[in-house]
């Protein structure tokens, strides 16, 4: 009996793998040396398993496959079960093109990107921008657009130019034991952008980079995120908001389980001090441990990066020779995003600073219902800070630093 059991098993699992075609990237032409362009048979590849009438595999095996930048991946396909094994290394062209995805998906549906490693090398468009000089907007890794029921499990990336993956338009896409690494100083290098999108969930994935781990811009929602370790970053941020008239809001996300060391911010909601408006509504941030986190939590609607050109600024122009005009650059605004309905809830650890805590919100539109329990934080081993400004909202349990709200 348990013999025939066994038999029927394996006969089930040659019938999956003969009903799944596979397609190896290597049968139509691509070389693992690194250094042919293997552009061409990748596309081919992908175009015989999205033509397939059945579920339909492509192998990537192991080795370094250069593929070049803007390579599109696009549906609809005439499956809804469409395999990207990877044992291999995906690489970008060295240098940078005007280019602004290296990897895209679009318009598929069922798609599933198991394992495997892609070094966007970004190396030489970091090195332009840190030099001031003119660079071109640079390129996100992988992107995954206007698509539906996408899954990213087990991917490595490294080196991403600007983003490391871009979710946008799209819905039921979750990212799983991804690890995405990058110097702590490369510039706008997020681990992974969710904009125009709901139902993403982010789970036990390791991100080191040189902006924020994850960015939740207009429209995110339904995003749930588990088991992140952030560091170097600048944290998991909802934001910039506000920056353009007419956004989507923000809504129904959770960010539980998280680890964050030496990170610039740990949990930050982030508007620009304009008057468009928006909202953020309907956010849980739970069981956070924070390791020498410079804001831990913090709620900025005066968002202006290097305070530069920021409303409400004064700009000295010269005059005549040691005489200047004061030139305001616009009048001074509060944020139009309405942030409501946010609990924080068993956050401990260390801050980097001396104000843990920072509410600094808009006076138009003052945070509202904001709660906090069971906050733990110090700065060097004493209580650290907290600020409110325009916030309202209620505590439980134990609140270190003392809540202003
Ligand atoms: C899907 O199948 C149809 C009919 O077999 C075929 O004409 C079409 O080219 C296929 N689509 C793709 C993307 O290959
Ligand atoms: C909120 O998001 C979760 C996923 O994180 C989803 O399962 C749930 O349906 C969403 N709730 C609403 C009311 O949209």
């Amino acid at each position: 009996m348990a013999k025939a059991t066994t038999t029927m098993i394996v006969c089930l699992s040659l019938l999956r793998v003969a009903m799944a075609a596979t397609y190896s990237v290597t049968d139509y032409g691509a070389e693992a040396d690194g250094q042919t362009d293997s552009t061409k048979a990748f596309l081919a590849a992908w175009s015989s398993a999205c033509g397939a009438a059945r579920p339909a595999t492509i192998y990537v095996p192991a080795g370094r496959f250069l593929v070049g930048q803007a390579t599109t991946f696009q549906g609809p396909c005439n499956n809804s079960a469409v395999t990207i094994l990877v044992h291999g290394i995906l690489v970008a062209p060295a240098g940078y093109t005007s280019a602004v995805n290296w990897l895209l998906f679009k318009y598929v549906d069922g798609v599933s990107i198991l394992g495997g490693t892609i070094d966007g090398r970004g190396q030489a468009f970091w090195a332009c921008k840190d030099a001031g000089r003119s660079c071109p907007q640079g390129a996100t890794s992988l992107s995954v657009a206007e698509s539906k029921n996408v899954v990213i499990r087990g991917l490595t990336s490294l080196n991403s130019e600007m983003f490391h993956i871009s979710i946008f338009g799209s819905s039921s896409v979750k990212v799983q034991g991804a690890k995405i690494i990058a110097p702590g100083d490369s510039p706008n290098t997020d681990g992974i952008h969710i904009q125009m999108s709901t139902e993403v969930t982010i789970l036990s994935t390791r991100i080191k980079t040189g902006d924020d781990c994850i960015s939740m811009g207009q429209g995110a929602s339904g995003v749930w995120i588990e088991k992140v370790n952030c560091g170097p970053g600048h944290g998991i941020s909802i934001g910039s908001l506000g920056g353009t008239a007419s956004e989507a809001g923000v809504q129904n996300i959770t960010v539980t389980s998280v680890f964050f060391s030496g990170t610039q911010n740990g949990l930050r909601i982030k508007t620009w001090g304009r008057g468009y408006s928006g909202f953020v509504r309907g956010v849980t941030f739970a069981h956070a441990v924070m390791q020498d986190v410079s804001y831990p939590i913090v709620v900025d609607q005066n968002y202006c990066p290097g305070n530069v050109n920021c409303p409400g600024q004064v700009q000295l122009i010269p005059y005549f020779f040691f005489l200047y005009v004061i030139k305001r650059i616009a009048a001074p605004q509060s944020s139009g995003v309405k942030i409501s309905g946010v609990s924080y809830s068993d956050i401990r650890g260390s801050s980097a600073t001396p104000v843990a805590v920072k509410f600094d919100c808009s006076a138009s539109n003052p945070c509202s219902d904001l709660s906090l329990s069971d906050i733990k934080l110090t700065f060097e081993n004493k209580e650290a800070q907290a600020y409110c400004k325009n916030a309202e909202g209620s505590t439980s349990g134990t609140i270190n630093p003392p809540s202003c709200i």
